[in-house]
Order: structure tokens, then C-alpha cells, then sequence
């Protein structure tokens, strides 16, 4: 067994598993920031070479000038060589975690992951699960160290940045931190003081719910929006101006979102996440996916009611899967394209940030040729557009009285 001595400080040199991903290039950077030597270590290539040469592989606002400095002082490198895990004291594991096309999770990502690299651990050093995990997973993780002799503390703290804010709320949210000793949970909450003042400390099973529970709150409440959205639209009523009233100087109302795709590489997926761990008994989770996930083709079946689509050339402004992010995953507005390929003469997709689709048209063609417009994404860009063709518009990009 390795000398658990000769590992550097918790939050001296860290290696973050999956370090080139959305939430792990951000968080890597956020720890070289404050002084800690970072090592990314991930299975892609072309990412790790591209942070190499301090380039961003995503967009994230306020990132790349702190990733510049970090590669440049020599405090945050990447890699794909396992190796690096044996000479760190603490390990972050951030790797993603999908459900797949039926909407199982894969309990076995993380366990998969680590088994891989197992012989590059070492005693004493801090294991911390970061990834969004099905619940009982830290235990096994526990277990998968225990079975093979190694002596390491397995903390979970879950991630909490949304996209796109990552490098302020990871300097202002509260850290959930989890671990089976108190010794564990000391270890995590000192390694993130380095980021945040705020620590909470709970079990790993109640911190496991904590994550879903705030990723499905989140996705509850956007269908919550999108089914009133329906409803008011159905009667004939802008829902936007209803929702603008009723949340006017009304605290216990403030929280109620706009309508729009609620979708990501996140929620979703967590609310299935949860729903598979209640035995796929979650009416609640599964009814805010039906709604989520049915707002698109309500819009199609909306827009068959007034035009033949069949002969019209439609465009959809924003591919991405929110305001302002390039991130396409589980993104609604693929949904929508692909339903509209169906019904309508042509489909033409545009996008300011997304850079992966070569599909993708400049906005000035889709002003040019479509004959209606749909709105995906409400990026700023779209805010001052004064479009000729009727628009469908949930976001409300265009201001009030634009219903489909
Ligand atoms: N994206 C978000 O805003 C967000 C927010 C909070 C939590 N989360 C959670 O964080 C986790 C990661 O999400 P993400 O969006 O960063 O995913 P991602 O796909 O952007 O990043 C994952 C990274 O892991 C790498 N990887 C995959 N398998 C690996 C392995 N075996 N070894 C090393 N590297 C490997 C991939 O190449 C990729 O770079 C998920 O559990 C997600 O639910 C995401």
C-alpha cells in the first residue's frame, strides 16, 4: 500500500475525474484560482489539448481569463494519464451521469469510472463524488474502496452551479458537503472553504436526495409554468401578462417562472433519476416531464390549427437548450426541429453561440426565407428584432400579446 504521507494537502493538489467537462473544467479552474495545483484528468483528447492551450471547449462567462492565468502559473494542467491520481491527496470525480434512451440512470457510471484508474489510488487520500448521483451510490463507492484494501475518506457534494453562472456561484453558493465520518466531512468542507464561506453539512443519502430534490424542484416549477401557459393560451389570455400581475409586489408568488423549454443536460434527466429511484411511482416528476417534454408539439399542434405547414418554410431562432449558452444537450428546440421536419415544407435552424451543429444557418437567412418563425432559446440577440413573419413565441421574446 501506498505512503499516505507522501500526498500533497487536501487542498494542495487536486485531481478532478472528468476535469474538461461542463462542470469540471469550471470547478478546476475555480480551485487553481485560489492557490491549489490542479490536475484535469479526462478521456477526451481534443479537450484536454484545448485547455492545454488555455481555449474554453464551451462557453462559460468569466472562465477563460482565469483559465489563461492558471495554465500560465503552471497551477492547472490537463491530461489523460491516469497516473496523476497517485500523486494527489484529493480526487474529484465529476464525470457525467445520463439516463439512457428509456430513461434508466446508470447506477454504475461512477463505480465504472473509478474501477478503471483503481490502482492509482492511495491510502488517506479524500474521494469527492461531485457528479449528480443515483441514490446509493456513495455507499457503493465506499464499498468498491473497502473490497480493495484502500483506506480513503468518500465525500459527496454535490454540484449546484447552473451553466453560464458557474464562476460567481461557485464562489457564493452554499456547499452541500457529505461523508460517512465526521473526519470525511471535515476534509470536504475544508477543501471548498477555499471557494465558499458557506458549508452544510448532511449524510451522503440525505445529500444524494438534496441534489435531485433541487434539480426536480427546479423542472416542477418550470412545468408548473408551461402547463399555465397552456391553459391561459388555450382561452385566448397572454400568460405572460397574467403572470406579471399576479407576481406584482406578491412574495409568494416570486418564484413562478416564465413558460419556456425546460430541458438541459440536467434536469430532466434528474427528475428521471429520482423517478426511477420512487419505483417510477413519481406522478409528480413524470407529470412535469409530460408537460416539459409535450410543449413542443403543443406548439406544432398550435400552429396546424392556423397554417398548412405543409407549405410554409419555418425557422427557429436559438438551438441551444437556454438564453446565452452554446450547450445543446436534451435541448427542446431539437425536439421541435424534429417534429416540424415532419409537418413542415423546411426547417431552418440558427443559432449566435452554438458552434457544434453544422446544420445551422446564419439568422439573416432564416429572416430572409422563413415564412414563420418559432423561437427555441431566448438569446439576447433575438430582443430587438423587429421580424416581418408571425412569430411563435413562449419565451415572450417579442413582449406581450404574442401567443401561438
Ligand atoms: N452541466 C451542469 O450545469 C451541471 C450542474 C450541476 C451538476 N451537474 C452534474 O455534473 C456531472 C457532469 O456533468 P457535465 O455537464 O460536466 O458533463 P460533461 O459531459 O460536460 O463532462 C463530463 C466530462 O467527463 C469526461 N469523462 C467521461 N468519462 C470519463 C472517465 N471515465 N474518465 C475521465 N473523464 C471522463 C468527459 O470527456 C467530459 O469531459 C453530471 O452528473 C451532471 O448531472 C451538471
Amino acid at each position: 500500500m501506498a505512503d499516505s504521507t507522501q500526498l500533497g494537502d487536501d487542498r494542495g493538489d487536486i485531481v478532478v475525474i472528468g476535469g474538461c467537462g461542463h462542470v469540471g473544467l469550471p470547478l478546476g479552474i475555480a480551485f487553481a484560482d485560489r492557490g491549489c495545483r490542479v490536475t484535469l484528468l479526462d478521456v477526451s483528447q481534443a479537450a484536454v489539448d484545448m485547455v492545454n492551450r488555455a481555449e474554453l471547449p464551451f462557453n462559460e462567462p468569466g472562465a477563460h481569463d482565469m483559465l489563461k492565468r492558471a495554465v500560465c502559473d503552471g497551477r492547472l494542467v490537463a491530461t489523460t494519464d491516469a497516473t496523476a491520481v497517485s500523486r494527489a491527496a484529493t480526487i474529484v470525480v465529476v464525470i457525467g451521469t445520463p439516463v439512457d434512451e428509456h430513461l434508466n440512470p446508470d447506477p454504475g457510471a461512477i463505480t465504472r469510472a473509478i474501477s478503471a484508474n483503481l490502482s492509482h489510488f492511495r491510502d488517506g487520500q479524500l474521494i469527492v463524488l461531485r457528479s449528480t448521483i443515483y441514490p446509493g451510490v456513495t455507499r457503493k463507492i465506499e464499498q468498491l474502496f473497502a473490497e480493495n484494501g484502500l483506506d480513503v475518506e468518500v465525500a459527496f457534494c454535490p454540484e449546484r452551479i447552473a451553466e453560464g453562472r458557474a464562476m460567481l456561484e461557485l464562489f457564493s453558493l452554499p456547499q452541500i458537503v457529505s461523508a460517512r465520518t465526521q473526519r470525511g466531512r471535515s476534509r470536504a468542507a475544508e477543501l471548498f472553504s477555499a471557494l465558499t464561506d458557506s458549508v452544510v453539512e448532511l449524510r451522503p443519502e440525505e445529500a444524494e436526495l438534496a441534489k435531485l430534490f433541487t434539480n426536480t424542484w427546479r423542472y416542477i416549477k418550470f412545468a408548473a409554468a408551461n402547463q399555465f401557459y397552456m391553459i391561459a393560451n388555450d382561452f385566448g389570455l397572454d400568460f405572460e401578462r397574467i403572470r406579471t400581475a399576479l407576481t406584482h409586489d406578491y412574495p409568494r408568488a416570486s418564484d413562478l417562472p416564465a413558460a419556456g423549454f425546460a430541458a438541459g443536460p440536467c434536469l430532466f434527466k434528474d427528475a428521471m433519476q429520482l423517478a426511477a429511484f420512487d419505483k417510477n411511482d413519481f406522478v409528480l416528476g413524470h407529470s412535469a416531464m409530460l408537460v416539459n417534454e409535450g410543449l413542443p408539439l403543443y406548439i406544432v399542434d398550435r400552429l396546424e390549427r392556423r397554417y398548412d405547414l405543409s407549405a410554409m418554410t419555418i425557422g427557429i431562432l436559438g438551438m441551444a437548450f437556454k438564453s446565452e449558452s452554446d450547450d445543446i444537450r436534451s435541448s427542446l428546440s431539437y425536439k421541435l426541429k424534429k417534429i416540424l421536419e415532419f409537418k413542415a415544407k423546411r426547417v431552418l435552424c440558427t443559432d449566435p453561440h452554438v458552434t457544434v451543429d453544422p446544420n445551422l444557418v446564419p439568422l439573416e437567412t432564416v429572416l430572409a426565407e422563413a415564412d414563420l418563425l418559432v423561437v427555441g432559446a431566448p438569446h439576447a440577440a433575438y430582443h430587438e428584432l423587429r421580424p416581418s413573419q408571425p412569430v411563435a413565441d413562449v419565451w415572450n421574446v417579442f413582449g406581450a400579446g404574442v401567443v401561438v
